[in-house]
C-alpha cells in the first residue's frame, strides 16, 4: 500500500486514475490538433506537473511555454487578484494556444488569461484542465474543451496543487484536512 500523507484524508484520484485521464485527453488533442503545432501554455506553479504528462501524451507537434500566475498566494482563499509573475516568451499570434491549467475553481484565473492571451490574437484559444471543481454559484464564464475530471467542492492538493507551497509532489489528487488550513 503506498503511503498517504497524514495531512490528507481522502484519495480523489490515484497514479492510475491520473493516467488514465491524461492520456484520453492527450489522445484527443491528438485527433483535435494533427498539423496544427499547438502551443501548450502551462500555467505554473500548479500545472507543471500535468503539462510534463500531457505533453507525452500528445502524439502530434506541439510547442510548450510557460506562464506564472498567482491568485491564492498562501491562502486558502482566491485573493481576488490575478497577479503574472512571469510571462510567456512566444508570441502567439496567428497560433493555436492550449492553455493547460490544474484546476478550475472560481474561474478567476482562467478568465484573466483567457483575456490577456485573446489580445494578442492567437489564431485559437482553448483549456486544457486536469480539474474543474464542482462549486455552487456562478463563476466567470470559462469553458474548458477538454476536462480531465470534476471534482467535490474541498481543498484539493497534490499532482503539483499546492496549499501555501505544500503538498505539489504528491503524486495524487487527495482532500486535505480541513483542521490543515482553518
Ligand atoms: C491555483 C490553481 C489554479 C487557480 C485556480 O493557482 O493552480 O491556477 O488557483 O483557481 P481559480 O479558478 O479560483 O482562479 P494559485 O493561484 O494557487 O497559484 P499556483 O498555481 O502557483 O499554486
Ligand atoms: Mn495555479
Ligand atoms: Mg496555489
Amino acid at each position: 500500500m503506498e503511503q498517504i500523507h497524514p495531512d490528507i484524508t481522502d484519495v480523489l484520484l490515484n497514479e492510475d486514475d491520473i493516467k488514465e485521464i491524461v492520456l484520453c485527453m492527450g489522445n484527443q488533442i491528438t485527433a483535435d490538433y494533427e498539423g496544427k503545432n499547438p502551443l501548450i501554455v502551462a500555467v505554473l506553479r500548479g500545472a507543471f506537473m500535468f503539462t510534463a504528462d500531457l505533453m507525452r501524451a500528445i502524439q502530434t507537434d506541439c510547442g510548450v511555454d510557460f506562464m506564472a500566475v498567482s491568485s491564492y498566494g498562501d491562502g486558502a482563499k482566491s485573493s481576488g487578484v490575478v497577479r503574472i509573475i512571469k510571462d510567456l516568451d512566444t508570441k502567439i499570434e496567428g497560433r493555436d494556444v492550449i492553455i493547460a491549467e490544474d484546476i478550475l475553481d472560481s474561474g478567476l484565473t482562467l478568465s484573466y488569461l483567457i483575456k490577456a492571451l485573446s489580445a494578442r490574437h492567437p489564431k485559437s484559444i482553448e483549456i486544457a484542465a486536469f480539474l474543474e471543481k464542482d462549486i455552487k454559484g456562478k463563476r466567470p464564464a470559462v469553458t474548458p474543451r477538454y476536462v480531465g475530471a470534476h471534482v467535490p467542492d474541498a481543498f484539493v492538493v497534490g499532482y503539483g496543487l499546492d496549499f501555501a507551497e505544500c503538498y505539489r509532489n504528491l503524486p495524487y489528487i487527495g482532500v486535505l484536512k480541513p483542521e490543515v488550513y482553518s
